[in-house]
Formats: structure tokens, C-alpha cells, sequence
């Protein structure tokens, strides 16, 4: 597996997201219940950026419509998503966090 350095374990709060890019892809680091979690940005409904959603209980709301991705297996967990976003595996060594995509 190809693991590339994203953030520091300080970069992103808990029930937080942020935005990066990797090989020209939009995707999202999450953190919930101190958990990381690296899943594509942009809502499967429309255009809207999920780093910018709520978080909670492993879940991320849509900042749009308020559709729910879980965020350890994408499912789109209510309407209007019904599409799941891609999940990608991550891991934390020290401060750094990384993602591999493939
Ligand atoms: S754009 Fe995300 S639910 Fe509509």
C-alpha cells in the first residue's frame, strides 16, 4: 500500500473535517470520537463539501441537504444521498497521519 503524509494529529479537531487534495482528487480527513477517517469530499447528491458537514457519532452531515454518511464505510445512511462516498484507509504513526489511495 502507497501511504502518503496528510496532516498532523493536531490539524483537525475532534467532530471536525478538514479538506486536502491527493493525486487531483477532493477528499476529507474526519475525526470523530478521536478516530480518524479519509473519505471523498464531495457529496454524492450534489455539489457540496462534506469537510464542511457536521460530525458525529462516526457520521458526517451533508452541509447541503443534510443527507449522512457513515464514516467508516461510506453508506449513504438517509435521503436524498443514496449513493455511498469512497473511504479510504488511514493511519496514524506519532503525529502524522496517513492515507492510501489507489
Ligand atoms: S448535496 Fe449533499 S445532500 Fe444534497
Amino acid at each position: 500500500m502507497n501511504w502518503t503524509r496528510i496532516a498532523k494529529v493536531a490539524d483537525v479537531g475532534d467532530d471536525e473535517g478538514m479538506p486536502f487534495n491527493l493525486d487531483g482528487k477532493e477528499l476529507a480527513l474526519f475525526r470523530s470520537d478521536g478516530e480518524f477517517f479519509a473519505t471523498d469530499n464531495v457529496c454524492t447528491h450534489q455539489y457540496a463539501l462534506l469537510s464542511d458537514g457536521y460530525v458525529e457519532d462516526g457520521c458526517v452531515e451533508c452541509p447541503l441537504h443534510q443527507a449522512q454518511f457513515d464514516l467508516r464505510t461510506g453508506e449513504a445512511k438517509c435521503a436524498p444521498a443514496t449513493q455511498p462516498i469512497r473511504v479510504y484507509p488511514i493511519k496514524v504513526e506519532e503525529d502524522d497521519i496517513y492515507v492510501a489511495i489507489e
